[in-house]
């Protein structure tokens, strides 16, 4: 029998990952399937007792699902214990280990698909809830010069720098705390994007030819790019590259095969317009 792999989440038809993934297992010839999972809420434990007692290796976790799946995990890998939430579950025996591999997915699409070097760069993270905190890691690990995060409830970004303090310096304050600041990349990881409202940023936190990045995918020009084209004729993007990675960096995970991501991130782009 085939290996068996799934995305869990809840609604879970609207997910790219089979078709992500059936292309990376016929790309580098590896025998595996990999479907879609859809626990009850309150019912991912049990679900996920259930695809592992039927043979499967390793899943990935979307909404809302990503503090079960942290849970669930009998083994968590670092970038999994930051966040307190896993994208990805590797299955080893008796051992269930957890991984986050969103913020290694959004560093690999910024500096190797988009060209844009962290190291020396002054970076502006907006939000401080999970999507933020999944992401820190690895720019922190990419040596920029400077991270602020910028939050609508200040004292949780303020948290969340005082968190990592150890690994690296990041300053934590509320929007009204980033006036007469600029920076190089400014990444959204708010979820107002998601009803068409933006973090209420000033105009000049947006460096000249900054990029400006989109964590959500699919939406288009949101409120957010907007303002950082209009402000600062930013560079664009928003997360399909993000989706991409995190889904090879799970496939090397469990499969130790890198599938090339170039083609796929062009199919699956959105006209930001
Ligand atoms: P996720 O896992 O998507 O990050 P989350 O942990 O609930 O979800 O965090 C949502 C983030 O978006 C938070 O930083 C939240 O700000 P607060 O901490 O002040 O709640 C931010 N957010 C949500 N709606 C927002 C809006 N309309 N404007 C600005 N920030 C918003």
């Amino acid at each position: 029998m085939s290996d068996q792999y799934a995305v869990f989440g809840n609604p879970i038809g609207h997910s790219k990952s089979p078709m992500i993934h059936a292309r990376f297992a016929a790309a580098t010839g590896q025998d595996m399937t990999y479907g879609a999972v859809e626990p009850a809420l309150g019912g991912f434990a049990a679900s996920l007792s259930a695809f592992i007692a039927a043979g499967g290796q390793g899943c990935n976790i979307t909404a809302p699902f990503k503090l079960d799946a942290f849970e669930a995990a009998t083994e968590r890998r670092p970038s999994a214990e930051m966040a307190g939430a896993s994208n990805c579950l590797m299955v080893d025996g008796d051992r269930i280990i957890a991984e986050n591999f969103d913020g290694v997915g959004l560093v690999n699409d910024i500096e190797n698909n988009l060209r844009c070097l962290l190291a020396g760069k002054r970076v502006l993270l907006l939000g401080a809830g999970g999507a933020t905190r999944g992401v820190l890691l690895p720019f922190l690990g990419a040596g920029p010069s400077a991270i602020t995060v910028a939050n609508r409830t200040e004292a949780k970004a303020v948290a969340l720098a005082a968190e990592v303090a150890a690994i690296g310096t990041v300053t934590g304050c509320g929007f009204d705390g980033l006036d007469g600041q600029s920076f190089d990349v400014v990444v959204n990881g708010t979820s107002g994007s998601l009803d068409a409202s933006r973090p209420p940023v000033p105009d000049t936190v947006f460096a000249r030819g900054c990029l400006a990045y989109e964590m959500v995918y699919g939406k288009g020009l949101t409120p957010f790019l907007a303002q950082a084209r209009t402000a600062a004729d930013a560079r664009l993007a928003d997360g399909v590259g993000m989706l991409v990675e995190q889904a090879a960096e799970a496939f090397v995970w469990w499969r130790g095969v890198r599938p090339d991501t170039t083609a796929l991130i062009e199919e699956l782009r959105v006209p930001l317009t």
